[in-house]
């Protein structure tokens, strides 16, 4: 079964058409990047395949499910954290707000275990009873990684994961990335083209339109579609000038 399929789903904000026929899918496994300008559309795909927002046209599945129907499938990182820094809540209750059952369900031993054990691959064990409002811009992100792994999703989407994150830090990221993807389907969005392309396996490029969806060495073509400046792909080490100079 695939993790997730989208035919032909448009997407308009008042008369702004911001998504048009997007065609694509993500295996089970596949660890993916989604790429493109700023207002091509990208987060807005992300919360049309969570069921945050629902589009105009076309049909979304998330393992065969309606998208709202496979949340609990899904861990996510927001771009922009809307989320009060003042509230007094610590490190490891954040994290633990990821493994939320319900009302009145509580937690049990497992969550506080993934809890500790997401903190640990985030690096951030250390700061687990430190009040949110006293992190650092980047430690606060990371504490936001940590909630969405912590669930052990199905599909992880990922919004900007590195705005904020220190390059030792970028590196034991992608470390984890690369364990988790023999567990799940990972999509990371990106304006970090090269570093991207040198941990993911497939590219989708986006601006409105999807130009490309396919393994990295061939994204050349749909980066020269969706960006109007060269951009330079390092394909697993190899750098590929992309825009031929005129
Ligand atoms: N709630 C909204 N109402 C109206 N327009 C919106 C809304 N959210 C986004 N847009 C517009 O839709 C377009 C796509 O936005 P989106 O946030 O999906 O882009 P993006 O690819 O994630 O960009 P960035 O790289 O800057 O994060 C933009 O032109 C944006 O201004
Ligand atoms: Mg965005």
């Amino acid at each position: 079964m695939k993790a997730v399929e989208l035919n032909n789903v448009s997407m308009k904000y008042n008369e702004q058409c911001v998504l048009q026929n997007i065609n694509f899918s993500i295996e089970e496994k596949d660890f993916m990047a989604i790429i493109g300008p700023n207002g091509g559309g990208k987060s807005t795909l992300l919360k049309i395949i969570l069921g945050i927002l629902t589009p105009n046209n076309g049909e979304v599945k998330v393992f065969g499910r309606e998208p709202k129907h496979a949340r609990d499938l899904t861990g996510y990182l927001p771009q922009n954290l809307s989320f009060d820094r003042d509230f007094p809540i610590n490190v490891y209750e954040t994290v633990l707000t990821g493994r939320y059952h319900g009302l009145f369900k509580g937690y049990n031993k497992n969550d506080k275990e993934a809890v500790l054990c997401a903190l640990k691959n985030v690096e951030m064990k250390d700061l687990i009873d430190r009040q949110i409002s006293k992190l650092s811009g980047g430690q606060m992100q990371r504490v936001f990684i940590a909630r969405a792994i912590v669930r052990e999703p199905k599909l992880l989407l990922m919004d900007e994961p590195m705005a904020s994150i220190d390059p030792e830090m970028q590196r034991s990221f992608y470390e984890l990335m690369s364990q988790l993807k023999n567990k799940m389907a990972i999509v990371l969005v990106s304006h970090d083209v090269g570093a991207v392309s040198t941990h993911v396996d497939k590219i989708a490029c986006l601006n409105r339109e999807l130009f490309y969806h396919g393994p990295v060495e061939n994204a050349a073509d749909g980066l020269e579609e969706i960006y109007h400046c060269p951009i330079d792909l390092i394909s697993h080490g190899i750098p590929h000038r992309v825009l031929r100079e005129h």
